[in-house]
């Protein structure tokens, strides 16, 4: 997997026709949103929603129907930058024509600020994540008076507790319990974009997650940058990780993104022993050299890493998968083969391998040159990617004959005549429709008769214990 599921761009035009309805009369200016990037701007855009409708505005799935066109942006890497730069000339000619009002929200504009504003003059508003409340009235200033204007503060405290999200209908729902990033890894732009990390109230995500399981939500994911170093008060992480599996009607809780320097005995103890905790846990490696890794700043070593792996595995069956950037500044092939030497020592479900990719501000920016050539660092992530691809397919295949618990989600994204879900280790699984009735949300044990590297294909088992009721 090259592109992350993290950095997928979120097409409004496959929303549910439920949002599409809302739309259709709508009388205030409507609003078609686009979102890059990670599980947390998809968040983000729920709570842009949540924002934008007490105040009026409607939105739309089709952009050639909007008043305003924003998009919520991502700047972890150059190729997220270069989507948005696309995706922006499309919609320059729709302010041309019609005069559309046009934001740029999220971690690009938090990073570039007035260049972006001075760079695409056709650009109205420009709002950082912790700026978000201010926006209403910043489209409000370009509607009316064709104001251009700019909220890129960053706030040590704003969680946006106070704010319901808007979310469409589903049975995943996302909770983010903490914001931004305090760990200053050399590579990342995230805490410049994000700013201080700062954790919500427990209560305020319990009740949202109370919510989210009233309106019929069976899986939580719990977000943050850094999610297990979540702290208030006397709770930690894994406290919060648990009250939210224990709630009436959730099935699953799983959590993105994790650090590994902050995982303590009682966090693997809840993520193996919980009935609802996923024991899937995406352990991000970065790389399998020390020396790279002190240049990045990880804050572990090779050894660590892999103590943490064992500490891990030992607890029982908990699926792992992981984080890659391949040709940081100065990784020698040596230092390289220190990397596919924890891969292959781990064997991870799956990764996301990356190239190395220089972020303005960042510290490896200002100390170490980019120095490794963009083929040799192509090379060594296909590398990784071509040997991860035969891990993740011989696990896989490993299931057949096997029954797994899928939590059925819908159709497949191919076929109206197959439905989709995930297992518990976050691999996709497809089977096609039978008389065997799987409702969405339900648990189903399905019989695994073909694999690929990503992908399951089975059949719902027909006896017995055939759905855990959804309670
Ligand atoms: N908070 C998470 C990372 C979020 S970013 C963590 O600490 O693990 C998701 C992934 O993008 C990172 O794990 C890293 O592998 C990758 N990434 C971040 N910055 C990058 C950069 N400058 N170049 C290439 N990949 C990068
Ligand atoms: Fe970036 Fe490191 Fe923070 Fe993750 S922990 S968001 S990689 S600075
Ligand atoms: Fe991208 Fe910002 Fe998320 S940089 S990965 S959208 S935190």
């Amino acid at each position: 997997m090259s592109a992350s599921h993290l950095l997928t761009p979120i097409s409004l035009h496959k929303r549910p026709a439920a949002v599409q309805a809302h739309t259709a009369d709508a009388p205030g200016p409507r609003v078609y949103i686009e979102t890059f990037g990670c599980q947390m701007n998809e968040y983000d855009t729920e709570l842009l929603r949540a924002l934008l409708k007490k105040r009026g505005f409607h939105f739309t799935a089709i952009g050639t129907e909007a008043d305003v066109v924003l998009f919520n942006t991502c700047a972890i890497r150059e190729n997220a930058h270069n989507r948005l730069y696309g995706h922006l000339a499309e919609f320059k000619r729709a302010k041309q024509e019609r005069g559309v009002v046009i934001g740029v929200l999220g971690c690009m504009a938090q990073n570039l600020k007035k260049d972006l504003l001075a760079e695409r003059p056709f650009i109205d508003v420009l709002v950082g994540p912790d700026g978000y409340r201010r926006l209403p009235d910043l489209l409000t200033d370009a509607l009316e008076f064709r104001k251009r204007g700019m909220a890129v503060d960053l706030s040590e405290s704003e969680t946006y507790d106070d704010i319901v999200p808007d979310r469409t209908e589903g049975i995943n729902g996302w909770i983010a319990v903490m914001r931004g990033c305090d760990n200053f890894c050399s590579f990342c732009v995230v805490p410049y974009t994000r700013g201080r990390e700062r954790s919500r109230d427990p209560k305020g995500v319990l009740d949202e997650a109370r919510r989210l399981a009233d309106q019929g939500v069976r899986q939580i994911t719990l977000l943050g940058q850094n999610v297990n170093s979540y702290h208030y008060d006397d709770w930690d992480f894994a406290k919060l990780l648990v009250s939210v599996a224990d709630i009436n009607g959730i099935q699953r809780v799983r959590f993105t993104s994790p650090h590994p320097k902050d995982f303590p005995p009682a966090l693997i103890e809840a993520v193996a022993q919980h009935p609802h905790i996923c024991r899937h846990i995406h352990l991000p490696l970065q790389s399998g050299n020390d020396r790279i890794l002190e240049r990045m700043g990880r804050c572990y070593t090779q050894s660590d890493y892999l103590r943490l792996v064992d500490a891990i595995q030992q607890t029982g069956p908990i699926t792992l998968t992981t984080d890659v950037i391949c040709g940081f500044c100065g990784e020698t092939e040596e230092e390289f083969q220190d990397t596919f030497h924890v891969m292959q020592a781990v064997e991870f479900q799956s990764a996301f391998v990356f190239k190395y990719s220089e972020r303005k501000h960042t510290i490896a920016a200002r100390k170490y040159p980019d120095d490794v050539p963009d083929p040799v660092k192509g090379e060594r992530t296909n590398r990784i990617l071509e040997w991860q691809k035969q891990i993740s397919a011989k696990k896989n295949r490993s299931l057949y004959g096997q029954s797994v618990e899928v939590l059925v989600e819908g159709h497949s994204k191919k076929s109206e005549t197959q439905l989709m879900g995930h297992t518990e280790s976050n691999v996709t699984v497809v089977w096609d429709q039978s008389d065997t009735p799987c409702p969405v949300g339900s648990l189903v044990p399905v019989i695994v008769d073909e694999a690929s590297a990503s992908t399951l294909f089975g059949h719902p088992v027909h006896s017995g214990r055939r759905f855990k009721p959804v309670q």
